[in-house]
């Protein structure tokens, strides 16, 4: 190990640092010797999770319980991880409010998925959601139980039974808690505010990552054989989004970059109530528990798209509706109406808390008063890293679990509360997988070599350095605004040409970035500048992958083609980064017992 840092050392720039009791080391601007982080070291563990949500928290204590050498690094805390804004709930075929099987709920999501989810990998979902709850709840979660004791299961859109196991409409952040003491109990070592700006591969395989600390300052190769990617989702990529400021891609794009396809990745959802102010989300439970969707004359429009299901029909549906009544005019200022007032105070307030606070907040309407207004807002990536059942990729040793990742369940549309069953089921999964290979192979011998670490170096402080060209944040703000407008709840040929087009023109602008400030500690301007490239790569894969796929399936509906055509697009999309550029290529869905249905409501 000593000879392996030497060799980092020597491979190094002369540092050009002041030391401050404060900082160990801090980068000056307009020294002449220009090396950026002045800390050198190696790190080594026999697992990493890139991520700290609910996916990357569950595989670390998995790989942790299986004897191994795990670290998680995250770009945050982990309990302001994106997860904690979970909502509704987590689903599981237990039967407690109503009789249900794994089956059914794996029906439920092939047909949610449009048929484009795996169905082997639903059928693994489905069967073994429910010993994982069981396993939450041994843990501490604090779900809500029914009158009888058992764990109470609200209704959740398109699915048979009422399957969703919440706490309140708090269930992320609940979820996101127990975990977190979890991880502490089981003494995980954690780099946090790390932000990892390359996944390594060496002779093929998975040598590791490079992190910056963003509190320090050092940028440092963090070896391991196996790294979990559990970075969540892209959702800032659109305008008008239920996701944090954090969701940025980021792990998709350093698995593209590392030469693993994205798959599918044209299936962004909308999620029908998010408010119009700032994109958060007001949960599916409201209309779980009963809520209505009413235009501006009162009506329950949802009668005419889904008869049957109504205000519970699956999200793309819902959004469709949504978009529908208000681009013909019978919205109310951009928006619909979400009706809770039939509810009664006490259901709101034992059952919806969370919605009713933020509606208070930041809509002004108390919902046991007043209806809420409420939109179609970009809420998450079906598509993802291409991986198998256990989390795998291409690129052995490098693996993924929760929303970075497409295993696929998911398909074209998930279901609400698929979700956070997905982060357990396959981050416990992926930890598990990950843990034993560590065990029979040991050390595969892949390193980050001395010269990887200079030439991240180089880029990064290229970068930092830059003074020229535009700003971040307004190439972000461009990107979310046409992402939006071109690539939304519906689209055509001619909005996603003009959308490829902006973003291939973006993602050229994006080469020479001005960032003001120059420091290596705690610089959001970085951190900024490093997410708008993750954004822009996603987002030439979506648009690329839309203009594509002619057909209109799940969340993909497409104006011109209006029609599911299962003869030619039965088939996933896959993303290949060849040079920088977006390589398009296809392959079967799998498919067990479910032959594709037309849809109904
Ligand atoms: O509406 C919600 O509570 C969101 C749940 C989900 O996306 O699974």
């Amino acid at each position: 190990m000593h000879d392996h840092v030497s060799r980092f050392r020597d491979a190094c720039y002369v540092l050009a640092v002041v030391r401050t009791p404060a900082y160990p080391a801090v980068y000056v601007r307009g020294t002449a010797a220009r090396r950026l982080f002045p800390e050198v070291s190696v790190i080594r563990h026999d697992v990493i999770v890139l991520g700290a949500g609910l996916a990357g928290m569950r595989a670390a204590i998995e790989a942790k319980r299986r004897g191994v050498d795990v670290a998680v690094i995250s770009k945050l805390h982990p309990t302001r991880s994106h997860s904690g804004a979970a909502e509704g709930g987590i689903n599981a075929a237990l039967g407690n409010a109503t009789e249900d099987s794994s089956d059914s709920h794996a029906f439920d999501t092939i047909k949610g998925s449009d048929y484009l989810g795996d169905q082997d990998a639903i059928e693994v979902f489905a069967r073994e959601a429910p010993n994982d709850i069981y396993e939450l709840e041994h843990m501490g979660a604090v779900f809500t139980r029914a009158a009888d004791g058992k764990l109470a299961q609200r209704p959740f859109g398109a699915a048979g039974a009422p399957r969703t196991v919440y706490s309140a409409d708090i269930t992320g952040h609940v979820l996101i808690h127990v975990l977190y003491e979890q991880l502490i109990k089981h003494d995980v070592k954690v780099y946090e505010e790390f932000f990892a700006t390359q996944v390594v591969v060496d002779e093929g395989r998975c040598a590791g990552v490079i992190a910056w600390d963003t509190k320090s300052g050092g940028l440092h190769a963090i070896e391991a054989n196996h790294v979990i990617l559990a970075t969540g989702g892209v959702g800032r990529m659109y305008y008008g989004t239920t996701n944090a400021f954090a969701c940025t891609g980021d792990g998709m794009s350093l698995a593209w970059r590392a030469g693993v396809p994205l798959k599918d990745m044209e299936f962004l959802q909308f999620h029908p109530t998010t408010l119009k102010s700032n994109g958060v989300l007001i949960t599916e439970g409201c209309r779980g528990e009963g809520g209505y969707l009413r235009n501006k004359d009162g009506d329950r429009f949802m009668v005419g798209d889904a008869p049957n299901a109504m205000e519970l029909a699956s999200r793309d549906v819902v959004s469709r509706a949504e978009w529908k009544e208000i681009a013909d005019g019978r919205g109310v200022d951009g928006c619909v109406m979400l009706d809770l007032t039939h509810l009664g105070w006490k259901k709101i307030k034992s059952r919806l808390p969370g919605s009713r606070e933020l509606a208070i907040d930041y809509a002004g309407v108390d919902p046991i008063e007043t209806p809420i207004p409420v939109r179609p807002g970009a809420h998450y990536m079906m598509g993802g890293v291409d991986c198998d059942l256990w989390g795998e990729t291409m690129v052995p040793g490098l693996w993924a679990a929760g929303e970075v990742a497409c295993v696929s369940i998911h398909g074209a549309n998930r279901l609400g509360g698929n979700s956070l069953m997905e982060t357990i089921v396959f981050g416990r999964r992926a930890g598990q997988a990950a843990a034993e290979r560590v065990l029979e192979q040991g050390d595969t011998g892949a390193r980050i070599e001395p010269g990887v670490l200079a030439d991240e170096d180089r880029r990064i402080a290229g970068i930092l350095n830059n003074d020229q060209g535009e700003r971040p944040g307004a190439l972000r703000e461009e990107l979310a605004k046409t992402m939006y407008d071109k690539a939304g709840v519906f689209r055509t040929e001619e909005a996603l040409a003009e959308c490829q087009a902006t973003v291939h023109d973006l993602r050229e602008r994006a080469q020479t970035l001005r960032l003001d400030d120059h420091g290596s500690v705690f610089n959001t301007d970085l951190t900024n500048a490093l997410e708008l490239l993750s954004l822009l790569e996603c987002a030439d894969c979506l648009v690329t992958s839309a203009l594509a796929r002619k057909e209109s399936r799940g969340a993909h509906s497409r104006l011109d083609h209006t029609e599911r055509d299962d003869e030619t697009w039965l088939k996933h999309t896959l993303n290949w980064c060849d040079d920088g550029e977006v390589r398009l290529d296809y392959r079967p869905v799998t498919i067990t017992k479910h032959q594709p249905l037309a849809r109904s409501y």
